[in-house]
């Protein structure tokens, strides 16, 4: 019988036998997983530690400085990127979800490798491969790569000689427990998953540094009313997506020629089917009257209500 505690000690006890005096290197992205994994090796090994974030601009609302909030407590090397330009010119008038995915993925390596470059060598890649990511690859060996669809390949670029994957016997609950245990904030541990390209697939069409930050805000106000509502509990994923659409309104005296904003909620045990939510009436038109009077650009408001088959969870 062992509790997480013990599981953190004997974890953060074999990291440090393993990398001894070693340099490690690690792609944080602020997800659960990475983030659970940079503070079991901020424990273990401190300074030794380089965390890479890579901030591509297209994070929700406040999300790159929250998650450097959440290391400022250990002495690591903590990385912060900001490459919001890099990816948005990248992107422009790029409007095809799959080549959306391709751009930021392949952006994504070419900023990893340049800060890599500069930490110098290092020892070990650290991983957040976790159980079901082990079983869905399919194999048993020590070097299984997370086939992370957005960042495909990554350790081939950096010169290591091991890669360490501390979380590999965990399910996602026990990710959250241990990251708890390691004195994680709530909100980074019970974070809903968030897809590696972000907002780039929330925004349908081509992406701009405006629509970005119109979304951003209806992003959070949806998520503001959810928790103050107290329904956050019953979903698994919920955001909001800004769809190319323009449509008439009108505001005070004058015509509005604004965006149509899509607010998609879900529930779901595993992600491959999710039924729709059905968020009370009130809750909604709270959302939606916040959102058309908060969000200057955006005058009318949708929600969702397919559910997964036939559609997919994100609209791109
Ligand atoms: P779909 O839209 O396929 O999404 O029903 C299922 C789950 O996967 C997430 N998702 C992604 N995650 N990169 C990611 O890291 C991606 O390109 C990506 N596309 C979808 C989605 O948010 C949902 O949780």
């Amino acid at each position: 019988d062992w509790t997480m505690e013990d599981y953190k000690n004997t974890a953060i006890s074999a990291v440090r036998e393993k990398v001894g005096q070693g340099k490690v290197l690690l792609a944080l992205s602020g997800g659960v997983d990475s983030s659970v994994v940079a503070a079991l090796l901020a424990e273990a090994v401190g300074k030794q530690l380089t965390c890479v974030f890579v901030d591509h601009g297209l994070m929700r609302l406040n999300e790159g400085d929250e998650v450097e909030a959440a290391f400022s407590k250990w002495d690591i090397n903590f990385v912060r990127v900001d490459a919001e330009s890099r990816f948005l010119l990248k992107l422009a008038g790029v409007d095809e979800p799959e080549r959306k995915r391709k751009i930021i993925g392949e952006e994504f390596i070419r900023v990893f490798e340049e800060e890599a470059k500069k930490v110098g060598a290092v020892d070990f890649l650290a991983q957040g491969t976790i159980y079901p990511d082990v079983i869905e690859s399919g194999a048993g060996d020590a070097a299984v790569i997370k086939s992370h669809h957005n960042v495909g390949g990554l350790p081939d670029y950096v010169d290591f000689r091991e890669i360490i994957e501390p979380l590999r016997l965990l399910f996602k609950d026990e990710v959250r427990q241990l990251g708890r245990e390691l004195g994680l904030p709530e909100y980074l541990v019970s974070r809903q998953p968030f897809p590696g390209p972000g907002l780039a697939i929330r925004i349908i069409g081509d992406i701009t540094k405006e629509k970005a930050d119109m979304l951003r805000e209806a992003d959070f106000i949806f998520r503001d009313e959810i928790a103050k509502a107290g329904e956050d509990k019953n979903l698994n994923q919920y955001f909001a997506v800004l769809t190319n659409t323009r449509s008439v309104g009108v505001m005070g005296d004058g015509r509005t020629y604004d965006y149509t904003l899509a607010l998609r909620a879900v529930t779901t045990s595993d992600f491959m089917t999710a039924d729709w939510a059905r968020i009370p009436y009130d809750v909604l038109d709270k959302i939606s009257t916040r959102i058309v009077n908060e969000v200057k650009g955006i005058n009318r408001i949708c929600y969702d209500i397919t559910s997964k088959p036939p559609a997919t969870i994100e609209w791109e």
